[in-house]
């Protein structure tokens, strides 16, 4: 198994790519964290729900002393939590706008603040923030949700140098998913989709267990060389 012994957390891990990470993930051994807005329930033991938003920094705060009181370290972070609210750059309200820098970048900067340091401290850890093809091309209508996906390959690249630091092995990645087939997908009508499949050089949508294994790589040691890089698993959308 490739994650034995490991203690993993993911954000937004109650469903999409979230929940096939963690289930993937404790497939593979580890004990697996799924935190999203709601206490998320899952069949296995070794994967537990906790209900917590990441742009909240007092939760934030308790939900790390949760994690050491419980498991004494968090060995692999990631970064999945992720919303939108599109529109035209005109039509796009401060709140439009607001809310998801709040989630999407702030709630990555949160999370990998408390958790970082501890990593450190352990004196290794790999953290995956999940960016978006969107976040490396662009896109109509998505001007905040781009800024937020290439800031946290950004913030990937930053961490990778940061965390390193004193000796401590912490690597940091990030993965862009192309179009995925989720909830979030089913905002997206059909007249935007087709297009994107014809695009796609394999001609289809992604599904969430071919992002999980990409995380599943960069989380376990098999990826011991790798740092600050983004990982691109798009079907060749965006070659
Ligand atoms: N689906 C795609 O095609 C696609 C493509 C590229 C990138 N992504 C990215 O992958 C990630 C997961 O996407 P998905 O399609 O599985 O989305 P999803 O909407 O199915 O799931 C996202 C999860 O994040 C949780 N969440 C939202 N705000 C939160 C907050 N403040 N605190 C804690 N949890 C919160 C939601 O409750 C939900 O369970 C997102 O970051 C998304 O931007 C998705």
């Amino acid at each position: 198994m490739r994650l034995s012994g490991k203690v993993a957390v993911v954000t937004g891990g109650a469903q999409g790519i979230g929940r096939s990470i963690c289930e993937t993930f404790e497939r593979e051994g580890a004990k697996v964290v799924a935190v999203d807005m709601q206490k998320a329930e899952f069949e296995s033991e070794n994967i537990t729900g906790y209900a917590l938003n990441v742009t909240d920094r007092t939760e934030i705060e308790a939900f790390f002393k949760f994690m050491m009181d419980e498991y004494g370290k968090i060995d692999v972070l990631v970064n999945n939590a992720g919303i939108t609210r599109d529109a035209l750059i005109h039509k796009m309200s401060e709140d439009m706008w607001d809310l998801v820098i709040d989630v999407n970048l702030k709630g990555v900067f949160n999370m990998a603040q408390v958790i970082g340091p501890q990593m450190m401290e352990q004196g290794s850890g790999s953290i995956i923030n999940i960016a978006s093809v969107v976040g490396e091309y662009g896109n109509v209508g998505q001007t905040n949700y781009a800024a937020t996906k290439a800031g946290v390959i950004g913030m990937a690249k930053t961490w990778a140098k940061e965390f390193a630091r004193k000796g401590a092995a912490v690597r940091v990645n990030s993965v862009a998913p192309g179009y995925v087939n989720t909830e979030m997908m089913k905002t997206v009508p059909d007249k935007v989709l087709d297009p994107i499949r014809e695009k796609t050089m394999l001609g289809r949508l992604g599904e969430p267990q071919e992002i999980a294994n990409a995380c599943l790589f960069l989380a376990s040691d098999e990826s011991s060389f790798i740092t600050g890089h983004n990982l691109s698993v798009n079907g060749g959308l965006r070659l």
